[in-house]
């Protein structure tokens, strides 16, 4: 018996010594200690020994098993310790390493643009109205007072979806459906995506953006337009531009007019960016129609009112130098990054 216990004890010491980690101690437990384990074994077999032996016996097991103990205690935290340090090897931060540089994304220049045109409004008191840009024949053409045959109806020019439904050719329905569901003052601008089936270029795209503007009150009258278009103008453009009106034509408008603003390039001495002529054509405006606002309910013995509508793409285009439209659609980070 004594000669077995001494053994235990050393298999148990060599073992714990090659153990290399706490799965490995924990078998080591087991093996002695645990239910089956060998020390286990000779405490219950005491019963067959005599009294005196026994006793002897007894105690020599007993230090056996509390020196086993002992050493798996010690061994354990050695062993936990080490995998400690081990995971925090692993997990060891070089704090000098220079930090990944993460590309920032860039507001698209389109939005830019949109924001600065709201933002000289919404100065100027007016809220942002939105529309579909599913639209029916009615609200693009119908209610604008466009004649049955006016040519931006046709096929070529509109994309129809089926015989009443279309993609918007221009912002201008918001006008129409402001005036059913408002009633003056009304003072809005409506920023958003309008369609035409036009093949792109530099100039063209099938998909662009307008600003479309309504204001009806009493009393309105074409200076009014004039005073803040001119102010948008300079606020945009800045405080040295001059505006002139050109009369047009626009069946939503009467009269009609384009706004051209001189040349805040050369100043308008004639340059590229103003073809040589001074003036750069931006947006075109005119006094509501009275067949639009009856459409609208509105009543046009006491009320007037002026509108306007401009394309996002051109004034951006022009504001920063840009020289072909597809370059807002390509969403190239090189030329997107540039607008802040
Ligand atoms: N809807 C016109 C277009 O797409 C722009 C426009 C002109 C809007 C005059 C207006 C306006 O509200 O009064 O060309």
């Amino acid at each position: 018996m004594q000669t077995k216990l001494t053994n235990i004890l050393k298999e148990a010491k060599e073992l714990l010594a090659n153990a290399t980690g706490i799965a490995e101690a924990e078998q080591v437990r087991i093996r002695m200690l645990g239910k089956k384990g060998k020390l286990t074994e000779i405490l219950r077999s005491m019963g067959t020994l005599d009294p005196e032996e026994r006793k002897i016996i007894g105690q020599a097991a007993n230090n056996v098993r509390a020196e086993i103990e002992a050493r798996l205690t010690d061994r354990f935290a050695d062993l936990k310790q080490a995998e400690k340090g081990l995971k925090f090897e692993a997990e060891r931060i070089d704090v000098t390493e220079p930090g990944k540089q993460r590309p920032l994304g860039a507001k698209h220049p389109i939005s830019v643009t949109i924001d600065e045109i709201s933002g000289v409004f919404m100065g100027m008191g007016y809220s942002i109205a939105e529309g579909p840009e599913i639209e029916t024949v009615y609200f693009n053409f119908d209610a604008l007072n466009a004649a049955a045959d006016h040519p931006s109806r046709d096929m070529t020019d509109t994309f129809y979806i089926d015989e009443n439904t279309l993609l918007r050719t221009q912002t201008s329905p918001v006008q129409a459906r402001t005036l059913l569901k408002q009633n003056p003052p009304i003072k809005i601008i409506s920023p958003g995506r309008c369609y035409r089936c036009d093949t792109p270029d530099a100039t063209h795209s099938p998909m662009f953006h307008q600003v479309e503007g309504l204001l009806v009150d009493e009393g309105v009258s074409m200076s009014d337009l004039k005073g803040t278009l001119d102010s948008f103008a300079k606020q945009l453009f800045g405080a040295g531009v001059k505006t002139n009106f050109r009369p047009h034509f626009f069946p939503f408008t009467e009269p009609s007019a384009e706004m051209d603003v001189s040349c805040f390039k050369c100043g308008g001495e004639g340059c590229r960016v103003c073809k040589g002529s001074g003036w750069i054509e931006i947006l075109g405006c005119g006094m509501v129609h009275p067949n639009v606002l009856d459409v609208g309910g509105i009543d046009t013995e006491k009320y007037t009112g002026f509108a306007f509508g401009m394309g996002v793409e051109r004034i951006a285009m022009l504001k920063y130098g840009v020289d072909d439209i597809r370059l807002f659609y390509e969403n190239d980070m090189r030329f997107i990054g540039q607008f802040k």
